[in-house]
């Protein structure tokens, strides 16, 4: 008998193990709207000219590769740090801001959820939105979380549903953490207006719930600062304690090089510091320490006077195309006869929770060689004018 004999299998990933899927799919028509990847008219994920040029100059310079710190790049923390928080920040400013380089957001994500573990103990809980990206459930379960959820999407609006996401977290313990996504809500493209971040915020400090920002899509609604007014509005409230997890993959195109950074706010300078050394702790029992090239790039364009605004330019032209490939989805469904769907217009960023049920994606898989997810999210970055009438036409067939 071997020693993994009783292994089981696992089963797929429902949005990493769906790209392998297509993958190996041989029909040369295939289309992929399943994972959440930005790719341009003609169908490729994106080299940006700015990290592009950040990359020549490394490779000339051909720098020794000795370890990152355990917290990595310090360049990169801090200018990570202006970019959430805002150059100006106060909560910068007064040192309460921790930050540490994590691979990607996912183990921004993981490292928070073990060392907020560590803090609350055997009661750890969390709430997760009604429904969020799936990998949320997974990761704070692992840590040894109980998962609550709180409603959030209003099928019936195509909306959020903020009354009743208001009294599900006016019923949470003190001390539950809740998981918010800053922007371009994943998976439905729902978001909350500054007005409706206030009263959350308001709740939140009310209820001393400890609020985690997941930002993986910074830059892909409105812009770098519009897109983070609730970690700017968590800030000025004056609550005590919070915690950030970002990500770069997508708003530098730099997905394989796994990009993103943890931050903790805590009430002062010496409390974060506290934090960092806890940070550090957790992240050498994991990886040790993160990889240099994609902190290194992203470090290179934002501390550029000249890259970092042609950086934004380059992200602003990611978010016009999207806008207008939902523009062109709309339109064209509604040409195939497919009316009802001007909600694609309202939601925000990557994704579309379009509404098709499972069978309706199946049959898209099956007779149309198209990718969504089970749950219905199509990645409208993923379309271009070379596949919209295609997908359209494929969508109007499968709710006939
Ligand atoms: C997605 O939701 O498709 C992306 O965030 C990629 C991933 O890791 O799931």
């Amino acid at each position: 008998m071997s020693f993994f004999a009783s292994v089981e299998m696992a089963p797929g990933d429902p949005i990493l193990g769906l790209t392998e899927t297509f993958i190996a799919d041989q029909r040369p028509e295939k289309i992929n709207l399943g994972v959440g990847i930005y790719v341009d008219e003609q169908g490729r994920i994106p080299l940006l000219d700015t990290v592009r040029e950040v990359e020549q100059a490394l490779a000339a310079a051909a720098k020794p590769r000795g370890y990152l710190p355990i917290d990595g790049l310090p360049a990169y923390n801090k200018l990570t740090q202006q970019l959430l928080f805002g150059a100006d920040s106060a909560l910068l400013e007064a040192g309460r801001v921790a930050t540490a380089q994590t691979i990607g957001g996912s183990a921004a994500l993981r490292v928070g959820a073990d060392l907020l573990k560590q803090v609350a103990g055997a009661g750890a809980k969390i709430a997760i939105s009604n429904p969020s990206w799936g990998n949320h459930h997974v990761v704070f379960r692992t840590a040894g979380f109980e998962l609550l959820e709180y409603r959030y999407y209003d099928p019936a609006s195509h909306g959020l549903d903020f009354a009743v996401m208001l009294a599900d977290l006016g019923k949470l313990e003190p001390g539950t953490v809740v998981l918010l996504h800053a922007c371009c809500h994943n998976p439905t493209g729902v978001d909350l207006t500054a007005a409706q971040w206030k009263q959350t915020i308001a709740l939140l400090q009310e209820r001393k719930l400890l609020p985690f920002i997941d930002i993986a899509y910074q830059g892909f609604d409105q812009g770098t600062d519009a897109d983070a007014t609730a970690i700017r509005l968590l800030a000025d409230s004056g609550i005590e304690a919070f915690v950030v997890a970002n990500s770069y993959s997508k708003s530098f195109s730099l997905y394989g090089e796994r990009v993103g950074a943890l931050s903790m706010v805590g009430a002062d300078r010496n409390e974060a510091a506290r934090i960092l050394s806890k940070i550090k702790q957790t992240i050498r029992t994991i990886y040790s320490s993160p990889s240099s090239h994609g902190a290194t790039l992203v470090a290179g364009v934002l501390g550029s006077a000249e890259l970092r605004p042609r950086w934004e330019q380059e992200l602003g032209e990611m978010r016009s195309r999207i806008h207008t490939m939902r523009a062109g989805l709309v339109q064209r469904l509604a040409a195939h006869g497919a009316a009802n769907f001007d909600f694609i217009n309202r939601q925000a960023g990557m994704f579309s929770y379009s509404g098709l049920s499972k069978a309706q994606v199946l049959r898209l898989r099956d007779e149309h060689a198209i990718y969504a997810l089970d749950s219905g999210r199509i990645c409208v970055a993923a379309l271009n004018h070379g596949n919209l009438d295609t997908v359209a036409a494929a969508v109007a067939a499968v709710i006939r």
